[in-house]
């Protein structure tokens, strides 16, 4: 960030005080205000933290007004059209694009990587069957500290290359596992021959008594969706990973961290919870009904898929995932899916209807994926899995980031108390 020596001014009462103004290389300028309780005995206020940046970082930017998202410059729709996720794992975690050669061992060093230590397997089996993959994940995941403790020691840069190598690579063998395992099937291997698309369908899909071949036009879905996830700056789990990193913990604790904050409906959860919405309506006479629950001020209905809290225009991700979902969709047929024909009808309601244009609220990254996974057979549990194994390389490089930052500090937000003042305690005779 570069020292504008510009600088804001907060009066208090007769005191003013000098805050120094930073500019980014885009979007706005920041004022310091890191010493403002030091100088001035005052704490900043912002629950949700809607005007607060809570670090500098070079991984992602997003303009929500232009509807902009570049990762490491390059923009969300060329990185989708043009590359793919392990090209854009490397992007996010080494800055640039690689070389032939370099995207080669990349590629390479992930595939060795896929395999779980065999013992792994026995954690499942201590999960009941019907348990949402999430809560498998979280436990998985977290537990791999258990097992990688040669990659945990978070001073040791080649150490912390290895842990996020592993959690790149290993994360979608366990939402496979996690899986299978909600339905009784029996874990499948990952195989070295296979992309890592290819790869997580197979582990998904494929059974010991047939052969499982990939169609490739459900395969560039499938990667298309993991590069439409990686990254997105400071979101609520990425901020968790940075917190959660801050104290020091391992980065399998903290990736884990950030896998049960994307769980929640208002986030990562709003693919699956999008689709049970999508249910719940049922048919598409049913569609105007919702739609004037999500305008009523008394009704805590939201459109799930809908909205967002730093687009106020399209997300560009929803661009082009609407363009992935229609070739799926003309792949596989909506005719015999409720859902989709209710997804394809509320999408062109709300996007004529003034409300949701006046909101700003438009369909999310989260409306079109969960389309696409509910037509390539996937169950909603599985939805925010495969949103978690995407945007593990985007916790890991912003994690990666955050260790290396010599400002990194233990993070500590202060509060405004409106509690009780000091009062004596009173035995429980007199009460
Ligand atoms: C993701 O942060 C990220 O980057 C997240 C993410 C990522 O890649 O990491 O992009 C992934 O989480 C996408 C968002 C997925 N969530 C959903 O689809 C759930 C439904 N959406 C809403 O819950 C909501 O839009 C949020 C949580 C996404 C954003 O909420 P904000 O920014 O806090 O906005 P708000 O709640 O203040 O709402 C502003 C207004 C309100 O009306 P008023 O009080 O001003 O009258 O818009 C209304 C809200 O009632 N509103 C909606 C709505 N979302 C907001 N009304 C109906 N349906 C909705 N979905």
């Amino acid at each position: 960030m570069t020292d504008t020596k510009k600088s804001a001014t907060l009066t208090i009462g007769e005191d003013s005080y000098e805050l120094p103004i930073f500019s980014p290389t885009a979007g706005p300028d920041v004022v310091d205000i890191r010493k403002l309780y030091g100088t001035a005995g005052v704490f900043t206020y912002d629950p949700g933290f809607t005007s607060t940046a809570s670090c500098d970082s070079t991984i992602t930017f997003i303009d929500g007004d232009a509807g902009i998202l570049l990762h490491r410059g390059y923009p969300i729709d060329q990185l989708a059209e043009k590359s793919h996720y392990l090209e854009v794992c490397y992007l996010l975690m080494n800055g640039e694009l690689p070389s032939a050669a370099e995207l080669e061992d990349f590629e390479t060093r992930i595939t060795r990587h896929t395999m779980v230590h065999e013992q792994m397997h026995n954690f499942f089996r201590g999960f009941r069957r019907d348990a949402h993959p999430m809560a498998t994940m979280v436990g998985v995941v977290g537990a791999m500290s258990a097992f990688y403790h040669d990659s945990t020691d978070i001073n040791d840069e080649w150490q912390r290359e290895v842990a996020a190598m592993r959690l790149i690579a290993k994360v979608p063998t366990i939402a496979a596992m996690a899986y299978k395992y909600s339905i009784g099937q029996p874990f499948v291997y990952p195989r070295n021959d296979l992309d890592y698309a290819s790869n997580f369908l197979h582990m998904c899909f494929s059974v010991p008594a047939e052969e499982y071949h990939v169609d490739p036009i459900l395969a560039r879905a499938m990667d298309r969706i993991f590069t439409l996830h990686a990254d997105h700056e400071q979101n609520a789990s990425t901020s968790t990973v940075r917190l959660a990193s801050s104290s020091g913990a391992n980065p399998f604790a903290c990736i884990a961290a950030g896998i049960a904050c994307l769980w929640g409906p208002a986030h990562g959860g709003a693919n699956q919870a999008c689709l049970e919405m999508l249910g719940e309506i049922g048919s598409v006479d049913r569609i105007p009904e919702f739609i004037a629950r999500a305008k009523d001020k008394n009704d805590p209905f939201r459109l799930m898929g809908f909205g967002h809290r730093v687009y106020k225009n399209f997300d560009p991700r929803a661009t082009v995932m609407k363009k992935s979902a229609d070739e799926v969709l003309d792949l596989l047929g909506i005719e015999n899916n409720p859902k989709l024909q209710v997804a394809k009808e509320l999408e062109h309601q709300a996007l004529n209807d003034p409300y949701f244009a006046e909101k700003k609220l438009f369909p999310n990254v989260d409306f079109y994926s969960g389309i696409i996974l509910e037509a390539m057979g996937f169950p909603t549990s599985m939805f925010t899995p495969i949103f978690a194994l995407s945007r593990t390389v985007g916790w890991v490089s912003q994690w990666k980031e955050m260790i290396a930052d010599p400002q990194n500090k233990i993070g500590r937000p202060r509060q405004l108390y409106l509690g009780e003042t000091l009062r004596d305690y009173v035995d429980i005779e007199k009460r």
